[in-house]
């Protein structure tokens, strides 16, 4: 049984000066969840969002907030993200020495933990911590910036990933960030994945709902691709 598809457009390609209306567009056209990435400077080459602006955009919309942190010190921001209003939060298994306490605080915070892999980052190292997890991101790009192209190696992860859920812990939800177009969303949701951030390919667009329903028909397509 597979989960059912959902979109998660990313506010990073959106117009900064205008968080509110691109929030309302992409609620509008169908979207499940909005993805904030947030990028320290040090973790990863960029700096953008902090949890004054989740906050905010908390309060400007009803769509649950799907909160990134691309950041070196995770563990310091996790208070701040949950009293924003994060619905979902994912720390990077790269950036965690203690994962599992992290995790923990993450829940006790009341929000739904989920960690994220780079795509060098082998999946073994995570496998004790997934009982704990709602969901994994595999990083299907080098975090840092929107518009980059798909890196199709990291499915494998998403296909071990998969197997591993079907016996153990099958409400795992897999979600899959960077260079997600309408031509690789159909091989990531065959390989598994359930959970599709999009940014350039839904805010990047002339009618970013289009978009949307353009990616979930994809999505629809590649899932019954893997079933033929
Ligand atoms: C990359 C971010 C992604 C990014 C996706 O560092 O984590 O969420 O915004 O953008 P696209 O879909 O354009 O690759
Ligand atoms: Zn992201």
């Amino acid at each position: 049984m597979q989960h059912p598809t959902l979109i998660a457009p990313s506010i990073l390609s959106a117009d900064f000066a205008r968080l509110a209306d691109a929030a309302e567009t992409v609620r509008a056209g169908g979207a499940d969840w909005l993805h904030i990435d947030v990028m320290d400077g040090h973790f990863v080459p960029n700096l953008t969002i902090g949890p004054a602006v989740a906050a905010a955009l908390a309060r400007a919309t009803d769509l649950p907030l799907d909160c990134h942190l691309m950041v070196s010190r995770p563990d310091d921001l996790l208070d701040a993200f949950a009293k924003a209003g994060a619905r979902t939060l994912s720390v990077h298994l790269e950036a965690c020495p203690h994962l599992h306490r992290t995790v923990q605080r993450v829940r006790a915070l009341g929000m739904s933990p989920g960690v994220a892999l780079n795509p060098h980052t082998a999946v073994a190292g995570l496998e004790p911590t997934l009982p704990d997890l709602d969901f994994v991101v595999i990083m299907s790009v080098n975090p840092g910036f929107g518009g980059q192209r798909f890196i199709p190696a990291v499915l494998d992860k998403v296909r071990w990933l998969d197997a591993w859920r079907a016996r153990h812990h099958p409400d795992l939800r897999i979600e899959i960030d960077g260079g997600i177009t309408v031509d690789t969303i159909g091989a990531a949701r065959a390989a598994g994945c359930d959970t599709f951030v999009a940014g350039s390919a839904v805010f990047g667009q002339a009618d970013p709902g289009a978009a949307i329903a353009a990616l979930r028909r994809a999505a629809t397509a590649g899932e019954l691709s893997d079933r033929g």
